[in-house]
């Protein structure tokens, strides 16, 4: 696939079939997000494949009681716009449905080394992007997830996480349900300013 075309296509997938994924596709996704940069090529990430099932039920039930104490509070608001509704609609699908999604991929950051300058996100979210976009050129879905974090030393120690490493996101992986599609997105011409803030127009 066309890097343009999978750039342009990976959103979040996050209606996915139960089926499984094939070993070599996981590890096909894993050794993209390898050749991400990282601060100084410290390379502090790990990935945590997690499949069994009991795992899976438990950390989806922290990840449902984030969403319910925060954005299914304002699912209401949400509702007003389309785009907005659609959004919560399909992350409280992912949110009630996280324990079916055949892989959840944990990608953590060591921080002990991590300076001020290169936060720790900074070195694990071009891997996670790599991951993301090999998965659409292979047809599996994915999306960026955030939410578990609220019970991080929970998923911490049921994961065996050591101290000074931590979950940046949880990904889950699988076939989708639906079609992948672009994202909406504002264009490039709204958020490019030339030589200074607010210069737009030129080329
Ligand atoms: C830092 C970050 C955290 C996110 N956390 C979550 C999350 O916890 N749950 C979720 O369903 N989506 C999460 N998302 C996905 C965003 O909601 C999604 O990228 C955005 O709505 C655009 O979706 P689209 O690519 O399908 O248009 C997160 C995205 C980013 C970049």
């Amino acid at each position: 696939m066309d890097v343009f075309e999978a750039i342009n296509t990976t959103r979040a997938m996050r209606r996915l079939k139960a089926d499984p994924v094939p070993d070599d596709l996981v590890w096909k996704v894993l050794d993209a997000a390898i050749r991400a940069p990282s601060g100084g090529n410290r390379q502090p990430w790990n990935f945590i494949v997690v499949r069994e099932r009991a795992t899976k039920e438990k950390i989806a039930g922290w990840y449902l009681d984030s969403w319910n104490k925060s954005y299914a509070l304002i699912k209401g608001a949400a509702a007003a716009n389309p785009e907005t509704a659609r959004t919560y609609a399909s992350a409280e699908y992912l949110a009630n449905h996280l324990a079916d999604v055949p892989v959840l991929i944990i990608a953590t950051v060591n921080q002990s080394g991590v300076a001020a300058v290169s936060p720790g996100g900074a070195s694990i979210y071009p891997a996670v992007q790599n991951l993301m976009l090999a998965a659409r050129a292979l047809g599996l879905g994915t999306a960026l997830t955030t939410l578990h974090r609220t019970h991080e030393a929970e998923v911490k120690a049921l994961l065996g996480i050591p101290e000074g490493v931590e979950t940046m996101a949880l990904i889950p992986l699988g076939w989708p349900r639906g079609k992948f599609g672009a994202g909406p997105r504002l264009p490039v011409e709204k958020v490019t300013y030339w030589e200074t803030w607010g210069q737009t127009g030129e080329r």
